[in-house]
């Protein structure tokens, strides 16, 4: 028997299923009924800034994405505000890179110098200063090596006068990706005790060892010159230990925790949201932006709707913002929808068209 010879489409003249294609029928009802929508104010734009001057350098594997050097900072921090977006996360790239990774703390380094210039230009640009090691030191580990390994007490002890050097420099929130144990509460203890007690931290709680990570480390030349970050990094096989790096970074001070990497790391970032109450963000990483990047170029999917679609699977998984390449353009693309649907932001319906 089939189940409408068995439960029939009507009894009593009502109906016996449920329509739920009713809600779906036209945008103002799929607008009505929507539980995800995406803001230009969702977004937190990476930047990397290089040495030198009048440098706007495209980053092969990420298209779109430039080594800027501070002098361009400005017209682009403008454009960003421009198009909605009030916060930029901070990747520096020295001169030089050594052994200590001395060009981190450096009062008039590559990040310091731009945290002052945004600083002084367009204050209202929130600045997340990125506090890891591995774009200064010579061999591209995010830390002081004793012999092959990354030698977790003297890079925390490091990591924290970084922390300090970005906040004198004007960084309004520091963010360490470094994933050394006990760094959270080192860079709470040195901000406190040198009067910067009202700086966040935003701390990539949990991150994995990802090769989604690819791009980037052509962006910030900070590629590993042996090995990789298998020994701090979390293994991508875990999620119930990611919610153990979170605790313990909220106990050590965390304002606002990281999930990173973003779209393979879903489960991860809604069991974060489940299970803590405080400020979560999701990385939505290099290789996630160049996968994206790429099957565009080939004309095998459409950028516009792959991006937003995936921006929007990663706040209805429970991320409050966004880390993400693709700030400047979804912001437009947000902008765009809502002058053509004359309904704010409402993207969704755009898609459909
Ligand atoms: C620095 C750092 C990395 C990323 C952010 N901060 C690279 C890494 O851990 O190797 C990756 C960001 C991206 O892929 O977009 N430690």
């Amino acid at each position: 028997m089939t189940w409408v010879e068995a439960n029939g489409f009507e009894r009593d003249g009502l109906p016996q299923f449920r329509r739920t294609r009713r809600m779906r029928r036209t945008p103002a009802l799929r607008g009505l009924v929507r539980e995800t929508t995406l803001q230009p104010d969702d977004f937190i734009q990476p930047l990397f800034v290089t040495h030198g001057s009048g440098v706007r350098h495209e980053i092969e594997s990420m298209p779109g994405q430039y080594q800027l050097s501070v002098d361009a900072l400005p017209q682009e921090v403008a454009d960003l505000i421009g198009a909605g977006i009030n916060a930029v996360l901070l990747f520096g790239i020295p001169e030089e890179k050594d052994r200590a990774a001395s060009g981190a703390l450096d009062p008039d380094g590559v990040i310091q110098s731009a945290m002052r210039t945004i600083k002084r230009e367009m204050p209202e640009m929130l600045i997340i200063g990125d506090v890891c090691a591995c774009e200064y030191t010579d061999h591209g580990h995010c830390g002081i090596l004793d012999g092959c390994e990354v030698d977790n007490d003297q890079t925390v002890a490091l990591l924290a006068r970084i922390a300090v050097s970005q906040a004198d420099a004007g960084a309004d929130i520091v963010a360490p990706s470094d994933m050394m144990d006990g760094r959270v509460l080192a860079i709470r203890n040195a901000l406190d005790a040198a009067g910067h007690g009202n700086l966040p931290i935003m701390s990539y709680a949990a991150k994995y060892a990802s090769a989604f990570y690819g791009p980037f480390r052509e962006a910030a030349a900070s590629m590993p010159a042996f090995g990789d970050r298998r020994s701090h990094q979390m293994d991508p096989a875990n999620a119930r230990e990611a919610i153990t790096e979170i605790a313990i970074d909220l106990d050590e001070g965390a304002d606002i925790v990281i999930v990173k990497p973003a779209l393979a790391y879903l489960d991860v970032i809604r069991m974060a949201r489940d299970t803590f109450d405080a400020p979560l963000v999701a990385y939505n990483v290099s290789g996630e932006y160049a996968m994206i990047k790429a099957a565009a170029q080939l004309g095998w999917i459409d950028e516009r709707k792959v991006a937003l679609e995936t921006l929007t699977a990663i706040k209805r998984a429970g991320a409050g913002r966004i880390i993400t390449y693709h700030a400047k353009e979804a912001a437009r693309w947000l902008r765009e929808g809502e002058a053509s649907t004359r309904r704010p932001l409402d993207v969704l319906s755009e898609w459909d068209a």
